[in-house]
């Protein structure tokens, strides 16, 4: 493990990605003693005039326990120095520098390291302009070695073309290696685990194929609606914002090929092979939907036929998976909140039960709420995070993300190419889309979705059990 002086720079430091997420996901981090308080120092950096300890109480209630002021919440933030300026002049970017060299330098004596790790918790059309600006004006001093690294988030441009455009811009200023391109999803417990289950468990290995599995539905369910985010949801939908990242990166890991090692480009090679044999989405394998009264928001425009909904079948043209629907499904203001993958098996073959409609086998990895792994056999088989595993904390996916990237394991984030063949693959419907082509079936608010949806699935070939539903334990 390195040591030595860290700056974490959050720029877009007032905004709402970095006081929801950023801040508290490094404050948990220093809580854990991840982060030294004699090695790092947080800067944040936003247009916006205010001083250090304006920024402080601004982010002190989104801290957990923030509130009640213990000595963790005050230590923490004496760490956070802020600096104001613009995200494409020189000046700001040169105050910035001479802030982190201050406290590279007073640290120097120690072991004179240059680590600077900036988090760029700003809007995508920003990214360019600030990347040249960190990269002419706030680079790590050569001389005392360390790196820069950059964090940036979806959405990561609307289609293939823009997506590759921002890559190229952002690729002429920094190397892939220097580049952090989070989904939070692979930072969650359960996406982290699903490699060892599926490759250190000899159980999984044999039946992990077309053979065995008749389909997998990979499921977000959000109940509640698009509130105050409404000018940009409309800007992009469902497919942009869940479908094409979160969840296609679920799938990638439940349908990739072994990778040679561990080693992060190993398992991007996989994952962008499965993305690359994804075949075209026929337009009778999507349902969209828009819960009615989304367009009562002032910021959505009143035709607007954006998709709160969609349910789409992917298809994966490879040894493994012919023939085995995908089905990823994603909602807002529907019946419940829940993230889960269903690999649904086959039916037994010369069923001599089958007059008791036992169901199928079906296994189910419940990514949220309640973490849980679970097993429709002829009967239950249940591993519910918090029943097993009592009193632990499962550490947040920001948490993850950051440490890792302060380690400089790119494993869970997204390569450049990945992010390519993920666009390559809803770029055309997305087209369709925007232009009208395919229209969203109205919804109602806490509902199933468009029912529809549920006919795809069966046409899919998901035969729903009845009698069994899972109950997330009480403790
Ligand atoms: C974000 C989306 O990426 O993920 C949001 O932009 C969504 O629309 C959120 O609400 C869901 O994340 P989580 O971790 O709450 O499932």
């Amino acid at each position: 493990i390195e040591t030595g002086c860290l700056s974490i720079i959050v720029l877009g430091a007032s905004g709402d990605l970095a006081k929801k997420k950023t801040f508290p996901a490094l404050f948990n981090l220093y809580r854990q003693g991840f982060l030294q308080s004699n090695e790092v120092h947080i800067f944040g950096y936003a247009r916006t005039n205010i001083s250090d300890e304006e920024l402080r109480d601004r982010i002190r209630g989104y801290l957990p326990g923030g509130k009640e002021r213990t000595e963790d919440v005050s230590n923490f933030l004496q760490l956070i120095k802020y600096v104001s300026g613009s995200y494409d002049a020189p000046e700001g970017f040169q105050a910035l520098d001479k802030a982190i060299s201050g406290h590279e330098l007073s640290k120097n004596s120690m072991d004179g390291t240059s680590r600077r790790l900036f988090y760029l918790a700003l809007p995508p059309s920003v990214y360019p302009p600030v990347c040249k600006m960190i990269k002419n004006y706030a680079m790590n001093k050569y001389d005392l070695g360390g790196w820069t690294r950059i964090v940036v988030e979806k959405p990561f441009g609307k289609d293939l073309a823009s997506a590759e455009q921002l890559s190229s811009q952002i690729g002429e200023l920094f190397e892939e290696p220097q580049i952090y391109r989070i989904d939070h999803y692979l930072g969650k417990e359960l996406v982290q685990n699903l490699l060892v289950l599926r490759f250190a468990n000899r159980f999984f290995l044999p039946l992990w194929n077309r053979d065995n599995i008749a389909n997998v539905q990979i499921v977000f369910r959000e109940d509640f609606g698009t509130e105050g985010r409404g000018g940009y949801f409309d800007q992009y939908g469902i497919i942009r914002d869940i479908i094409q990242n979160h969840l296609l990166q679920v799938l990638c890991l439940v349908a990739m090929e072994k990778p040679v090692s561990m080693k992060p480009e190993h398992i991007r090679d996989e994952k962008v092979k499965v993305l690359q044999s994804v075949v075209p989405i026929k337009d009778d394998e999507v349902v969209l939907g828009q819960y009615e009264g989304y367009k009562d928001d002032p910021t959505v425009p009143d035709n607007s036929n954006t998709p709160t909904f969609a349910s789409v079948i992917l298809h994966i043209h490879n040894e493994r998976w012919e023939g085995v629907p995908f089905i990823l499904k994603a909602g807002k203001a529907l019946i419940s909140r829940k993230a889960e993958i269903r690999v649904q098996f086959k039916d037994v073959p010369g069923d001599i039960f089958k007059c008791q409609k036992q169901g199928r086998n079906e296994f189910v990895i419940r990514l949220q709420p309640s973490e849980a792994i679970y097993m429709k056999l002829t009967s239950e088989l249940d591993l519910s995070y918090n029943q097993r595993y009592q009193g632990v904390v499962i550490p947040e996916a920001y948490e993850r993300l950051i440490l890792d990237t302060i380690k400089g394991d790119q494993q869970h984030f997204v390569r450049r190419d990945e992010l390519k063949a993920a666009w390559e693959i809803f770029t055309p419907l997305l087209h369709r889309i925007d232009d009208g082509e395919i229209k969203s079936l109205p919804y109602k608010p806490r509902s199933r979705g468009p029912a529809e949806a549920d006919v795809l699935l069966e046409k899919a070939g998901y035969v729903q059990t009845h009698g069994y539903i899972w109950i997330p334990p009480t403790l």
